[in-house]
Parts: structure tokens; sequence; C-alpha cells
């Protein structure tokens, strides 16, 4: 199989393609732009596999996308402006990335002869769950700019399925954990700061709830949809783990055997989504399950960035200038 990972230098990207290489049957071809989110150190161990290769490129550039499309049987498209306090700060770089990127992979598709075309989406399209957890066919209902600049993606892929027979399948995650995940993210960036000593800008009450997804188990879910989901479908992917923010981090604290005195309470995200939630019967009639415990998997992610303290810094060291700024005003 020769696949065309997009975004494969960030957090699910590189995991993805380490889990895809390892089955001996595949070739993966990463596009990465390398942000500030993305780093070649991130997928470092897989650089000497035979059937990896590296091309940096952005997916707004039209030729860069169709060079990288050539010879490809699969689609999975990751490359996102991720951080919801990133796009509320400035909300160009999500909707260029996500909105007109997208646009620029599905036109290249077309012209490419793919079996499966799979796009990364959020549960965060559904906007918050105040009620049942979401089912694919709900209404999408973003609050923000990186979710509305998703759902605008998402509407774009199954546009493209419809019009043009392009064999999409749209894949809607909740909030995935594990190793390299860059540091502004709840786990990682408390982690980076919990390590230092320094304190903990909890959000409002810190009762938000998040639903909590290996990413190894996320990598499961996204090749069984590679090898059994329906071109046109959209498939929920949840952990079935949901977690008030509060928990995580006491979680995490006790991890790194840190007090909780380090918990700080901050001005809260603008538009900040409660509780995100899914339902994931669909996925789950093809085959998948969440397998990772949630403490154990927790507590492997956690010794993991303390064990890899370098890569945290240099991560942050990348990203300072956003987090200074939007820290500023919570106690950083
Ligand atoms: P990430 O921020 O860790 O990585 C994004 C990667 O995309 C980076 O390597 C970056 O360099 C690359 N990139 C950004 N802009 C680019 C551009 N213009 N051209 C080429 N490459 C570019 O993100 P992640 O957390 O791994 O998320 C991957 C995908 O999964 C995203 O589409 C995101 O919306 C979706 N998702 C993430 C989560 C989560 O919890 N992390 C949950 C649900 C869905
Ligand atoms: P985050 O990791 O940014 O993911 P998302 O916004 O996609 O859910 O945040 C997870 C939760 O943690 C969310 O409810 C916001 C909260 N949070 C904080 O309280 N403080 C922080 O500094 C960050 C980054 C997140």
């Amino acid at each position: 199989m020769r696949l065309l990972v997009t975004g494969g230098a960030g957090f699910i990207g590189s995991n993805f393609v380490r889990h895809m290489l390892r089955r001996g049957d595949c070739r993966a071809r990463v596009l990465d732009a390398l942000t500030y989110a993305g780093n070649l150190d991130n997928v470092a161990d897989v650089s000497s596999d035979p059937g990896f290769e590296f091309v940096r490129g952005d997916v707004c550039d039209p030729e860069a996308v169709r060079q990288a499309i050539r010879d490809t049987d699969v689609v999975v498209h990751f490359a996102a402006e991720t951080h919801n306090d990133r796009s509320i700060h400035g909300p160009g770089g999500a909707a260029a990335t996500n909105v007109m990127g997208t646009l620029n992979l599905l036109e290249a598709a077309r012209e490419a002869d793919l079996d499966r075309f799979i796009f990364i989406s959020t549960d965060e399209v559904y906007g918050e769950a105040l009620g049942p957890p979401k089912t694919e066919t709900d209404r999408l209902q973003p609050r923000g700019p990186y979710s509305a600049s998703k759902a605008g993606a998402d509407l774009m892929c199954q546009a493209y399925h419809v019009t043009y027979g392009l064999p999409v399948i749209i894949h809607r995650a909740t909030n995935n954990y594990g190793p390299y995940q860059y540091p502004e993210k709840l786990i990682p960036l408390f982690c980076y700061r919990a390590l230092r000593g320094e304190s903990l800008p909890v959000y409002g009450d810190g009762m938000q709830v998040r639903d909590w997804l290996h990413v190894g188990d996320n990598c499961r879910a996204i090749e069984l949809l590679i090898e059994r989901g329906e071109p046109g479908e959209i498939y929920n992917v949840p952990g079935d783990n949901e977690r008030p923010n509060l928990d995580v981090i006491r979680l995490m604290l006790d991890e790194l055997g840190k007090p909780e005195s380090l918990i700080s309470f901050v001005e809260d995200r603008p538009g900040h989504d409660v509780r995100y939630s899914l339902n994931g019967g669909k996925i789950e009639l093809l085959g998948w399950d969440a397998d990772v415990e949630w403490e154990d998997g927790m507590r492997r992610t956690v010794r993991w960035y303390a064990e890899h303290r370098e890569w945290l810094e240099a991560s942050v060291k990348r990203g300072e200038d956003f987090l200074k700024q939007w820290y500023a005003k919570r106690g950083w």
C-alpha cells in the first residue's frame, strides 16, 4: 500500500506512519511543511526504513501537492493548524491550512487514481455535546475558528465524494493522548511545566470534559477505515473515557510526584466547549474498539514526556512566541 500522509511529522501523523511501516507491506510518503508543530525528530526512528520518504511542502501549494500525490493508493490527510488557542489568537492560519489546504489536496486527488482519501476531521465539528454522545448524522455546530475550519474542510470532502465520486472517508475522533504531542496541548504542556515546578494554567473551573483516546488506538482505527471503511461514510472514533480536566491533571501530577498546589485557575478560553462526546457504534460494527486502559495509558504517556525533557524543551522553543503572548494574561 502506497500512502501519502500529510502532517506526518506531527503528533498523530508520526504515530500513524510508525504504526503502518511496522506492517512491512506499506510505503509512506510524508508531506509536511514542518511548522512549529512538525518535527523530523518525531519520525527519526523510521527515517531509515526503505518504505519511508519525507517531502517538505505546504498543502496550500498546488504544485507541491500534485508532485507528492504521484503513485499514491491512499491519502491520509492529517496536516492542519490544530490548536484551538492559536486559532482564537489569530484565525487566519487555521482557515488557510485547514480549508484551503484541504481543497488543494482534494483537487490534486481528482487527478490521481486513489483507492481511498481519508480525511482526519474531529469531534469538535459537532460543537459541544450537552446531551447524548454525538452520532455521525448529527448537525455540525462548530463554535470556534479551529472547529469551524475543520467543519468547512469536512463538508468539502463530503462534497467531493458526491460531486466527483472521490473515495472519501471521514474520520472524527476525540482528544488523543500519547507520545509526540506538541506541548501546547493540555497533557504535554502541563507535563513540561510541572517538571519545571511551574504553575499549571487551568481554564475556568477545570470541569470541562474531554473523551481521551490513546493515539495507538486511533492509529488502528484509521488503518481499519482504510481497509474496511465505506467511501462516502463518516466514522466517529471515541475513547469511551470521558474525564473532567482536573482529573486528568491530578493523575498526571500523581505520576510525576508533583504537588496539586501547582494548579492555578486562570481566565477561561473564549467560547470554551464544556464537553465533547461521541457515539462509536458505527466503527465498532467494523470490528474496532479502544483497547488502551486509561490509567495505564496516561501514566505511560506522562513517563514518556518525563523521559523526553530535551524533546519538550526544544518543541516549546519553536512555539514560544505564541505561548508567551497567550499566557501573559494567564500568569505564565
Ligand atoms: P499536530 O499539530 O501535532 O501536527 C500537524 C502537522 O501538520 C505538523 O507536522 C505540521 O508541520 C503539519 N502542517 C501544518 N500546516 C501544514 C501545511 N500548511 N502544509 C503541510 N503540513 C502542515 O496535529 P495532530 O494533533 O497530530 O492532529 C492531526 C490531525 O488530527 C489534524 O487534522 C487534527 O485536526 C486532527 N485531530 C486531532 C486530535 C487531537 O487530539 N490531537 C483530535 C481529533 C482530530
Ligand atoms: P487542548 O489540549 O487544547 O485540546 P482541545 O481544546 O482540542 O480539547 O485542551 C484540552 C482541555 O484542557 C480543554 O478543555 C482546555 C483545557 N486547557 C486548560 O485548561 N489549560 C491549558 O493551558 C490548555 C492548553 C488547555
